[in-house]
């Protein structure tokens, strides 16, 4: 790269990151800086600590040479010219954003100023922390004329991550100073002007030389807006289509034909009409909750985004009524729980409504063998030890002897299952599947009963529909 710029990362989470190695990737020198020690040996010795498609690749390609891993912030942000600030933003109280990770990152970035500095928000902050963090470096006597601050929010997907950042809808840069802006672009350049795509070895996704990615200047404010308002948009998203769903269920409808229906409108889009347990992972929940809060604090009631929340919340409770229905009874039961990360694709757990749903079943009495392909670590972390919780390293193991399966997450794996063989293994043929993996019909005809999101049971015996009395 002609013209390559020296960055700094600060946080190597699932945004830190891929952030790091797609910044190397399209030519930049980078640092990456973690507090936490365990972490960054991990990284320095060749691990990654997080499970996501192409990134052990990129790290590999660039580690020791454009890329670096280190605690020293200091030092880092010394030999900087932007530091993107990747630091986690979990909810706080009352829906709030907490963003006290932000603020200790920015104290500590003060005394390492020794030049004209680029300070970007990656993480997804609520409106006006851009002039919050220019506060903060004023307060610590940071001259304003050596630094700018940036918002350029982040809109990856976990399990598609490298994809999405080098190959972006958009990127959004939110910014008050030409000279800021120029740096921003020239980081973004590769991707923009299309050399990158023009590479041979180049990671193939949606962009190319011909139709590089689109960059986006707004204001600071309108830039920070933007993520939290598309968040949301997607929330209300899922939250509409599952009350559909709901409603689907209750008059014998089935919610994938009205999904096609309502999607193949192009003002609708069929992208994110997928009923199921409602949406999980870091991002959807607080930032909603915080985009709400910062509605509330300006005096407009978005209260739309509380009924999302409150039907997203009541999808895991319908879930858990259809196992009841279907079980009568749980304490002594053996559920296979298939699925354990919040989507497909990754090992990230955080909110999971799968993780809700198990320990619900845990508390009730079931006992629990469950799979995922990336998750049990972290899940094994995060649900309560006892002798009712196993592990099992197949889908088929977790599904030995079980009185019912449950699908919970969207992997791959658990849409491919030989139901032949599965129906071998398990004690009743009675598949619960929160994410709608298979037609009604073909359970039926494989001799399952088989209950699903949105449509019409199917029955393997007379015996398997639900009693006359709630359960
Ligand atoms: N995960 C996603 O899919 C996604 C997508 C878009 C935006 N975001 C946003 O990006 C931000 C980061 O999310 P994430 O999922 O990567 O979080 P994460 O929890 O995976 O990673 C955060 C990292 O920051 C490190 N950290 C915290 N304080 C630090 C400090 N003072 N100095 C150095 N390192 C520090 C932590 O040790 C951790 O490794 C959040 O605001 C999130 O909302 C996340």
């Amino acid at each position: 790269m002609s013209n390559p710029v020296s960055i700094c990362v600060i946080g190597s989470g699932y945004v830190g990151l891929v952030a790091t190695a797609c910044f190397a990737e399209m030519g930049h020198q980078v640092i990456c800086v973690d507090n936490d020690q365990g972490r960054v040996e991990i990284l320095q010795k060749g691990g990654v600590p997080i499970y996501e498609q192409h990134l052990p690749e990129l790290i590999m390609k660039h580690r020791d040479r454009r890329l670096v891993f280190t605690n020293r912030l200091d030092e880092a942000v010394e030999r900087s010219e932007a530091v993107f600030i990747a630091v986690g933003t979990p909810l706080g109280e009352n829906g709030a954003a907490d963003l006290s990770y932000i603020e200790a990152v920015v104290s500590e970035i003060t005394g390492a100023i020794n030049g004209y500095k680029v300070i970007v928000e990656k993480s997804t902050v609520p409106v006006y922390t851009n002039d919050w963090i220019r506060r903060v470096l004023n307060r610590h006597g940071v001259k304003p004329q050596s630094f700018d601050v940036v918002a350029n929010p982040e809109f990856l997907r976990e399990g598609t991550a490298i994809g999405d950042f080098l190959h972006p809808d958009r990127i959004v840069v939110g910014v008050d100073s030409e000279r800021a802006e120029r740096l921003l672009r020239r980081i973004y350049e590769p991707l923009t002007e299309g050399s990158y795509y023009a590479q041979t070895d180049a990671v193939a996704g949606a962009c190319s030389a011909a139709q590089p990615a689109r960059l986006l200047v707004t204001s600071a404010q309108s830039a920070e807006i933007i993520k939290h308002a598309s968040n949301a948009f997607l929330a209300v998203k899922i939250s509409f289509i599952n009350a559909v769903a709901n409603l689907a269920e209750a008059v014998d409808a089935d919610i994938e034909d009205i999904a096609m229906g309502i999607g193949l409108d192009p003002r609708i889009g069929s992208r994110f009409l997928r009923a199921g347990l409602g949406y999980g992972g870091s991002s959807f929940a607080k930032d909603v909750a915080a985009f709400q809060w910062v509605a509330q604090q300006r005096g407009v009631n978005f209260r739309l985004l509380e009924e999302t929340r409150k039907i997203n919340e009541a999808q895991k409770e319908i879930f858990y009524n259809k196992v009841l229905a279907a079980l009568w009874t749980l304490r002594g039961k053996r559920l296979a729980a298939l699925g354990l990360s919040y989507k497909r694709d990754t090992d990230d757990i955080r909110e999971s409504p799968a993780i809700e749903i198990i320990k619900k079943l845990l508390t009730a009495g079931a006992i629990i063998t469950a799979y995922d392909p990336a998750a049990m670590e972290k899940a094994d972390l995060a649900l309560p030890p006892g002798e009712r919780l196993h592990f099992a390293s197949d889908l088929y193991a977790a599904s030995r002897d079980a009185d019912a399966v449950l699908i919970l997450s969207d992997w791959k794996e658990f849409a491919q299952i030989d139901l032949a063989r599965l129906n071998q293994v398990v004690r009743f043929p009675i598949v619960i599947d929160g994410r709608n993996l298979y037609k009604p019909e073909d359970m039926r005809n494989c001799g399952f009963t088989y209950i699903s999101v949105g449509r019409p049971a199917t029955y393997r015996a007379q015996e398997d529909r639900p009693g006359k009395f709630p359960a």
